[in-house]
């Protein structure tokens, strides 16, 4: 057993390097573990092995996007085709209109798509033509859910009792947040009608667009009211604003994602992660009447978009070649495997005598040590005694050979089997019951 962080002396070493060349030894937050992270130095179907050579059942395959897992044998061709072709250029090519129809078959909201190099981008562009759209300024947003790091997306991500107060409220996530893009959020509480309502009364004529993930994992993983959602869209397009989804995470729910679970189209959808096969991609698609915004045939668009990298031929064939290998199939065993896990996890708990539950749908699932009822960002929040948890839950895991999220997200992959789903719960029973003994 590889236990975390005796068995790493490899990483230790790497992250003693990356200090003095990167701000602690750091280029992605999320992925900092204290007192230091695995370093991974390769992947292959759903396991990982780290630069000391320990494996590892990756659950959390690079935070939902590797749904494949490592290596799909699809994948690799199509990029070693593409590869002596060229890898970006200064023009279109075909690749970015093949994936572009596949997203547009699978996505009955979605007529067209821009395409981004990431999910923060893909959002960025949907609030951007949101505004672009309505001629209005501001984004109602789910306090604690995460879209990625564009200022106005970022706001009340991690609202704290210290500063939360009473909702609708704004808070900032980074230092420094200019006030400007506090006053333009409006941070309401998660699957609560009522309160979009009351917004929607007081500020309507100023509000672009609502931005929803249906299951926001950060404010808990907990799947939206379909109510909830249909309210949203009627009080929204009421007022003369938009609704956005981001389904950056949530589009590996299904074949055509969340909004094909719960069968409702918002105006516009922000993808990334899955739909580009491994490497950095985002998009925004919706009705053409709002994509339209970034149309250049009739001179400059209301909303100019660039990006170098945007569309590149090698995420493109990836994606296309990613996405055409997830069939209902694949979408049937993933919610075969989620479901066994959930039960799983929720009987360990039990059997344990630990406060606790597991959440999710799909390929998804998140473990909350508390009992009462999980429903929105300030019932999940973790006290100091549940973070102590997470942290032994999350380097117990590690020890036995399971990557997980710190703070106790998983996301499965195609190539796991029932008996990697097997051996994945006897580490999570096993663990939960180091936390037991603990508390
Ligand atoms: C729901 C959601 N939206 C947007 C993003 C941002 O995507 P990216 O990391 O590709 O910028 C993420 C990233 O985790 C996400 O989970």
């Amino acid at each position: 057993m590889p236990h975390y962080p005796d068995a790493m002396p490899g990483s230790k070493t790497l992250f003693e390097r990356a200090r003095k060349v990167m701000p602690g030894g750091n280029t992605r937050t999320t992925v900092f573990v204290d007192p230091f992270p695995i370093y991974a130095a390769r992947g292959e179907g759903c396991r990982v092995w780290d630069v000391d050579g320990n494996a590892y059942y990756d659950c959390i395959n690079n935070f939902t996007s590797m749904i494949h897992g490592y290596a799909h044998p699809d994948v690799t061709a199509a990029v070693v085709e593409q590869l002596p072709f060229g890898t970006a250029f200064g023009a279109p090519t075909l690749s970015e209109v093949e994936l572009a129809e596949l997203l547009v078959e699978r996505l009955p909201s979605v007529d067209q798509v821009r395409f981004t190099n990431s999910g923060t981008e893909g959002v960025m562009m949907a609030i951007k033509a949101a505004r672009a759209f309505t001629g209005r300024p501001k984004i109602v947003k789910i306090e604690g859910a995460y879209h990625g790091s564009y200022d106005f997306a970022e706001v009340s991500l991690d609202s704290s009792p210290a500063n939360w107060g009473d909702l609708p409220r704004s808070t900032p996530y980074a230092k420094g947040t200019p006030r400007g893009v506090l006053d333009d959020v409006i941070a309401v509480p998660f699957n609560d009608t009522e309160a979009l309502r009351a917004v929607f009364a007081a500020e309507g004529d100023s509000i672009a667009a609502v931005l929803i993930d249906p299951m926001p994992n950060r404010a808990g993983l907990i799947p939206a009211r379909r109510d909830y959602l249909h309210a949203m869209a009627e009080i929204a397009h009421a007022a003369g604003a938009l609704v956005i989804f981001d389904e950056v995470i949530s589009f590996r729910l299904g074949w055509s994602g969340a909004q094909g679970l719960w069968g409702i189209e918002p105006d516009l959808t922000a993808l990334g992660k899955i739909i580009g096969g491994g490497f950095p991609v985002g998009a925004v698609g919706g009705r053409a009447d709002v994509m339209a915004v970034f149309d250049p045939t009739a001179g400059k668009p209301a909303l100019p978009h660039g990006g170098t990298f945007t569309a590149n031929p090698v995420t493109m064939r990836a994606g296309l070649a990613s996405m055409r290998a997830l069939t209902k199939d694949s979408f049937a065993h993933l919610d075969c495997l989620g479901a066994s896990l959930r039960e799983g996890v929720t009987a360990s708990f039990e059997k344990h005598g630990l406060a606790g539950q597991c959440v999710g749908l799909g390929s998804l699932f998140k473990i909350h040590f508390t009992s009462h009822p999980v429903t929105d960002y300030r019932s999940i929040y973790p006290g100091q005694a549940e973070r102590k948890k997470f942290d032994v839950f999350h380097k117990g895991l590690l020890g036995r050979g399971v990557l997980s999220a710190s703070y106790g997200l998983f996301a499965l992959s195609t190539p796991m089997t029932e008996e990697d789903a097997g051996a994945i719960l006897q580490a999570i029973d096993e663990t939960l019951g180091d936390v037991a003994a603990q508390s």
